[in-house]
């Protein structure tokens, strides 16, 4: 067999570049190799935004909950995450020491996560101490699972939580209970979605903005808040918009939407359903075959839905008129998958993401307050 074609024995590190000009099939050929190699001491995890050529090879797949309780309970030595940095450090700091999670591209970040950094909530909760007094007493952070270590490490040193797309519900009951107000980030979107759905008016959620002083909100409307809503989105669900619903809704009168809760309050109150992207497939593939379906999230999971389900006659069509993939989750590739894998088996561990002690254990603390509650 060719160099190009067959795994490598070696004990040096291979270089990325050796890697980056193989085609598609070559590294599938490599991987698969690798996998075979290695057997259990690897699992490999895919989120469903994950492009086919990648999703195809995982073990197991999920939304970010599901991945995260994964994580959680592999005995695997290598947990190897198809998914983003976010991820991947929840896979660390859930996981036994002795087990390595890997992130094949460290360059595959998310842009939503990236809008929040400690710094700027530890600013916030500062200026809300000047106009609330103890931020400890009157208000429980609350970060979506998109946020890095530091920030879940905040929240559980402040009596905060995490949340997913799929348990925001519970968790927002969940910090009401415990304190009379949440500062939920960094998707304003989620926040706000849910926040209406538990019944919380519209002028009870303020926007705060990090760039500006005191979020831009004067002290009147911070009392006045129930939920603060740090100024995040996400740049693939911002793209989905209500008059694509409404434009589908008047082509098929018989269709329904389905849509994921990143998407803003007026495409969530135009859909049928939202929920997360786990909730989003079994809901489809439950329905009945010849339905029709628009779907407001990333376009390869919507792509793969499509197909699986054609057999059946259902139709599934991604909401927005233009592509909008979600450009970080594209950074994994089976070109970095193959990288990392022929790596392990020549014992060399390229891009384990270890989160640092004190901040593990701190994310644990807000990470397990949401796991247990579920
Ligand atoms: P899920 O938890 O629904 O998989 O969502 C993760 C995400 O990043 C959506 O953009
Ligand atoms: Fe982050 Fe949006 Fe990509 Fe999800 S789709 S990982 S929120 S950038």
């Amino acid at each position: 067999m060719s160099s190009s074609t067959t795994t490598q024995a070696t004990n040096t590190v291979q270089e990325f570049e050796q890697f980056a000009t193989l085609t598609d099939e070559q590294a599938d050929a490599r991987i698969i190799e690798a996998r075979a190699r290695l057997g259990r001491r690897v699992v490999l995890l895919a989120h469903h935004y994950q492009r086919e050529s990648v999703y195809r090879h995982a073990d197991l797949t999920g939304d970010s909950l599901k991945l995260a309780r994964l994580a959680a309970d592999t005995d695997a030595e290598f947990i190897l995450f198809c998914g983003v940095h976010f991820m991947a450090e929840v896979a660390d700091i859930l996981s036994r020491p002795e087990q390595t999670a890997i992130l094949p591209d460290l360059a595959a970040g998310c842009s939503m996560a990236d809008m929040a950094d400690l710094e700027k909530v530890e600013c916030c909760w500062d200026e809300l101490a000047d106009v609330l007094g103890p931020p400890d007493a009157r208000i429980t952070p609350v970060t979506y699972i998109n946020s890095a270590a530091d920030l879940k490490a905040f929240c559980g040193e402040h009596g905060g939580i995490v949340c997913t797309s799929t348990n925001a519900p519970a968790v927002i009951d969940w910090a009401l209970a415990q304190r009379e107000k949440v500062l939920f980030f960094p998707d304003q979107h989620l926040g706000r979605w849910t926040g209406y759905k538990k019944g919380i008016p519209l002028d009870r959620m303020a926007v705060w903005d990090p760039d500006l002083e005191n979020g831009g909100l004067t002290a009147k409307e911070i009392e006045h808040a129930r939920i603060l809503l740090w100024k995040g989105h996400c740049s693939v669900h911002q793209m989905f918009q209500v008059e694509h619903i409404r434009g589908w809704r008047a082509q098929y009168p018989d269709g329904f939407v389905i849509s994921h809760p990143e998407c803003n309050l007026d495409v969530c109150l135009a859909s049928d359903h939202v929920g997360s992207t786990e909730f989003i497939i079994n809901t489809v593939t439950a329905a009945p075959p010849g339905t029709r379906w628009l779907v407001g999230t990333e376009l390869n999971l919507v792509s793969r839905l499509a197909e699986q389900l054609k057999p059946q006659g259902k139709i599934v069509k991604f909401m927005a008129p233009t592509v909008c993939m979600c450009s970080t989750m594209q950074r994994i590739d089976p070109q970095h998958l193959a990288w990392a894998l022929e790596n392990l088996v020549n014992g060399h561990v390229v891009n384990p993401i270890r989160v640092p002690a004190h901040d593990a254990e701190l994310a644990r603390t807000a990470l397990t307050r949401m796991l247990e509650m579920f």
